[in-house]
């Protein structure tokens, strides 16, 4: 059996296992970078309006400080965040963001040559830094060239099959190499997922066809318990019919949102800050408009950025400007842009402290994938870029830190036996003559979770959605697959990433059933009201033989007593 071993190994090749990488490897670890993509095909790629960090270069009647921008994260989230992690991620963000620059990110500029900063969502400043509408490209393009300068190895086009742990101590991964099928044990004294989002258990979303969740269904497959994952936030503005993002920034830059009706609706939902409310709010509220029969063809509603004029869209907006013109054949200097809501984000993840560290022993998590939590029920935009490079260099340090203290990996007997029970299992999955489909049972998933655990849920949906998940895990067993070769075998990968996706649809449903009241993204027809008195709490979804448990755990309240949500 090949091994190989490396003190620091990081699944995901985004911003936040790059940063993180970074951060082990000046310390002097011998680190190495895991990823089923090349790492600039990661999804941090397609970020595009920014990252927010209160460095108060536009002038606004008050000053701005990380404490306002902490304030205004912890309202957007309705006050599930934690509020320790929230001060972290909103002090130290100003670090990062500067440091991204002096390595070489191009961002926007004031005419004086600062850090441009426009409004965002739910924010009560102009605190989104950005580089036009391409902050993501730009940021994994710098931080990949800075991995690149220090030699980090990528083992690129590798999967990751299951994480090895002995005695609740992680002692590394089994992978599989895309390319020619080899099952690979990787053995390391600190493991960091940094694997992104679960967007594609949703039929329309914004992410990229990669974000299925692996690393928090590794985790939650190792028994590590998963948080808060009802939490599932709707963009409010997807590119109707292909659902790809146009960004926030388009009505940062002053974009309005318009009815068939003609009305800017949105001063029925959120009279002050407008277009400009919080995501969970504007999403609801252009959903309301569609399904109250006021959008178009029942489908979406006009984002309009007409009045923006020429300039200001081909200085600030070019690539959402270029993707409508490909990808729906609109110029939005000349027309209003078709948009829905489509699934975005996921708040909820693998419990992280704010240095990453999870309940295991030697595994950490950073980014999409883990919940420290600082986005609670509801993520403001521009908090994500944030995140991944706070958090990412804090898992990376602390990572380091402890795998110094570690004595040298021993021959251990849990990498031969998995590769084994995972080889002997492959030979079944491979020689089973079931009729079912992969790629059947995940569009039936997809829509499902759509159209019952979507931006409106209610209990008999729900119910509904619990009993169809447990017939697809059902069915998921008599799959057929109908190529037997190993090398390069898509439906191979897909059959992987069903069975984790399913496994996650489940948390998100028995969370939302479980969660009776509404809160930030979690709106419950049937408990229309926030309830702090019974659920100011998070979630924890447990793996058991028979689904899903769940248990509670208190939010951390510092500064910030939970309030009425009004913009
Ligand atoms: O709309 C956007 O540009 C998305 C930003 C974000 O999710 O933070």
């Amino acid at each position: 059996m090949d091994l190989l071993s490396h003190d620091i190994l990081i699944i995901g090749g985004g911003l936040a296992g790059l940063r993180a990488a970074l951060e082990a490897k000046k310390a002097g670890m011998d680190v190495a970078v895991l990823s089923k993509v090349h790492p600039l095909r990661s999804h941090s790629v397609a970020a595009q309006g920014g990252i927010n960090a209160a460095l108060d270069n536009v002038s606004a009647p008050v000053h701005d400080t990380w404490q306002n921008h902490a304030f205004d994260t912890i309202k957007g989230s309705d006050y599930l965040a934690d509020q320790d992690a929230v001060e972290v991620m909103c002090r130290e963000g100003i670090e990062r963001v500067v440091e991204m620059e002096r390595w070489g990110t191009l961002f926007s500029r004031t005419e004086d040559g600062k850090i441009a900063q426009r409004p965002f969502g739910g924010a009560g400043f102009p605190r989104t830094c950005y580089a036009a509408d391409r902050t993501g490209h730009n940021f994994l393009h710098v931080l990949y060239e800075q991995a690149m300068g220090f030699n980090i190895p990528v083992y690129e086009e590798w999967y990751a099959l299951s994480l090895v742990v002995e005695d609740g101590r992680c002692l590394g991964i089994i992978a599989f190499h895309l390319f020619d099928g080899r099952m690979i044990p990787i053995r390391a004294k600190a493991t960091i997922l940094s694997t992104g989002g679960y967007g594609r258990i949703y039929l329309r979303s914004t992410n990229a066809i990669i974000n299925t969740g692996r690393g928090c269904y590794l985790a939650y497959q190792a028994g590590v318990p998963l948080e808060d994952m009802e939490f599932v936030q709707f963009h409010p503005t997807s590119l109707y019919g292909t659902n790809i993002l146009i960004t926030e920034g388009a009505r940062g830059e002053g974009g309005y949102l318009i009815n068939s009706l003609g009305e800017r609706f949105m001063e029925h939902y959120a009279p002050k800050l407008m277009e400009l409310g919080p995501r969970d709010i504007v999403a609801r509220a252009i959903q309301t408009e569609i399904n109250e029969g006021r959008g178009f063809e029942n489908e979406y509603v006009h984002l309009d950025l007409r009045h923006l004029g020429k300039e200001k869209i081909m200085d600030r907006l070019p690539g959402i400007r270029q993707i409508t013109i490909d990808f729906a054949g609109i110029d939005p200097i000349s027309k209003p842009i078709p948009i829905q809501p489509a699934q975005h984000y996921s708040m909820g993840g693998i419990p992280v402290n704010i240095d990453g560290e999870t309940p295991f022993k030697g595994l950490y998590a950073a980014g999409e994938c883990s919940c420290v939590s600082v986005h609670g029920a509801n993520r403001l935009g521009g908090n994500s870029l944030l995140e991944t490079l706070v958090f990412g260099a804090r898992a990376g340090k602390k990572a380091a830190i402890n795998a110094k203290k570690e004595e040298e990996m021993k021959e251990t007997f849990s990498f031969q036996h998995q590769c084994d029970l995972f080889q002997s299992s492959l030979n079944k999955i491979l020689e089973r003559k079931g009729e079912e489909s992969c790629f059947r049972l995940r569009d039936e998933m997809k829509a499902l979770m759509m159209d019952q655990v979507g931006i409106f849920r209610k209990e008999s949906d729900l119910i509904a959605a619990k009993e169809k998940i447990k017939e697809l895990k059902d069915r998921f067993k008599h799959i057929g697959l109908k190529r037997k070769e190993l090398a390069f075998n898509n439906e191979l990968i897909q059959y992987f990433e069903l069975e984790g996706m399913l496994d996650l649809a489940e948390t998100i449903v028995e969370g939302a059933l479980a969660r009776k009241e509404s809160r930030g993204s979690h709106y419950r027809g049937d408990f229309p009201e926030r309830d702090d008195e019974h659920w100011l709490l998070h979630t924890l979804a447990h793996k058991i033989p028979e689904g899903t448990k769940l248990e509670y755990k208190e939010v951390t309240i510092t500064n910030y007593p939970p309030k009425a949500r009004t913009y």
